[in-house]
């Protein structure tokens, strides 16, 4: 396939998608590097990921922490939470990221709310706040109202897959495509930057699927994405079950691949590079930036809950990788929210 018969519907999607020609797949990635530049520049924004907390109450087939396996299971203190967002502050990332597994019981809701007032009022120097994204899951639009209205602006909810049949291939029987997709229409009603994405590479996932979740981000209008690898977990169902999915080497470049082609399709989003592409291969997330993205997430979990925040098989991560972009030649953008321009509040 040739990059000048490249057609941005679902058709043409597909096409790309399925396309194995390594002449290609570059030749898409550094024009969606192309468009990127021109449409948000070459700045990187940095969210500093906290894992809070790895207990869920849900039991999604492919996910390390799911409720049903057995690994030690850990809280961090609100005390913790905020010595680490003030590192955040201190490396003047300008964001902070808090996820953790899902929960609805009170007390998590009330920790919550307290922790995003708090992280509000952590001193920043001259940079503005801390923007705060969260990203714990499935809420009652009130909870979503509760944390937005302590300051959390964006939301990150993924749809995991847009097809609702591979959704609940996926799933255990109780858990449903129909109350995620609610749960994203209520973070978008209450005035989140609400951002979704989906798994690259999943058992029984074909490129029409794939080239479905770009558009359903259309759709949406999100106004950012993450998205990334699917990286089977040794203990978990999906992987048990021995559904074949691609090879390491072809979620890789799935992986860059959806990102280009997302890029090419809303070209003023902000696009995450995922950590699960650095699982894949050691220079993932610059290569994430070299095909599209514009965010990168450096971990800053304190190090002994981060090896338990265990999704799947990954090295762990951290603050002073961002060190390494910068001799890459990325300029990172400091002290700043880095919204996304495509939500139109203006800010930076
Ligand atoms: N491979 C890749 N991504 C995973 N996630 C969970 N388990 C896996 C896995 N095995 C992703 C899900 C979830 C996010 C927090 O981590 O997409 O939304
Ligand atoms: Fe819980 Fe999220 Fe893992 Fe599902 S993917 S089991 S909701 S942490």
């Amino acid at each position: 396939m040739d990059l000048s018969e490249l057609t941005l519907d679902r058709e043409g999607l597909a096409a790309a998608i399925a396309c194995e020609d390594a002449a290609f797949e570059a030749a898409l990635r550094e024009e969606a590097y192309r468009v990127k530049l021109a449409a948000v520049g070459p700045e990187v924004y940095l969210r500093g990921l906290i894992e809070v907390s790895n207990i869920c109450a849900k039991n999604c087939l492919y996910c390390g922490i799911r409720r049903d396996i057995r690994c030690q299971r850990y809280e961090l203190s609100q005390e913790e939470v905020l010595a680490t967002a003030q590192v955040a502050a201190d490396l003047r990332f300008g964001s902070v990221v808090i996820q953790g597994g899902e929960r609805s019981d009170k007390a998590f809701i009330r920790k919550i709310t307290r922790l995003v007032r708090a992280i509000k009022s952590i001193d920043t120097g001259d940079d503005p706040p801390l923007g705060i994204t969260l990203s714990l899951g499935e809420q009652s639009r009130d909870v979503y109202e509760e944390w937005f209205d302590a300051g959390a602006h964006r939301y990150l909810l993924r749809i995991e897959s847009s097809n609702p049949d591979l959704y609940r291939r996926i799933h255990p029987d109780n858990h449903s495509y129909d109350r995620r997709l609610q749960a994203l229409y209520h973070l978008k009603e209450i005035g989140y930057q609400a951002g979704t994405g989906a798994m690259i590479g999943l058992p029984f996932q074909t490129a029409e699927d794939m080239a479905d979740d770009l558009l359903f981000y259309k759709r949406f209008d999100a106004p950012m994405i993450g998205m990334g690898p699917y990286n089977p977990h040794p203990d978990t169902p999906l992987t048990l079950s021995a559904a074949p999915y691609p090879s390491t080497v072809r979620r890789f470049a799935l992986g860059l691949k959806m990102i280009a082609l997302l890029r090419l399709l809303m070209p003023d989003i902000n696009i995450a590079a995922a950590t699960a592409l650095e699982v894949l291969d050691p220079h993932g997330r610059e290569k994430g930036l070299l095909s599209g993205a514009n965010v990168i997430m450096p971990n800053i979990t304190p190090r002994e809950q981060m090896v338990k925040y265990n999704l799947y098989d990954r090295k762990t991560l951290n603050a002073s990788d961002v060190e390494d972009l910068k001799e890459a030649g990325i300029v990172i953008g400091y002290g700043r929210w880095g919204d996304s321009r495509h939500f139109g509040h203006g800010r930076s």
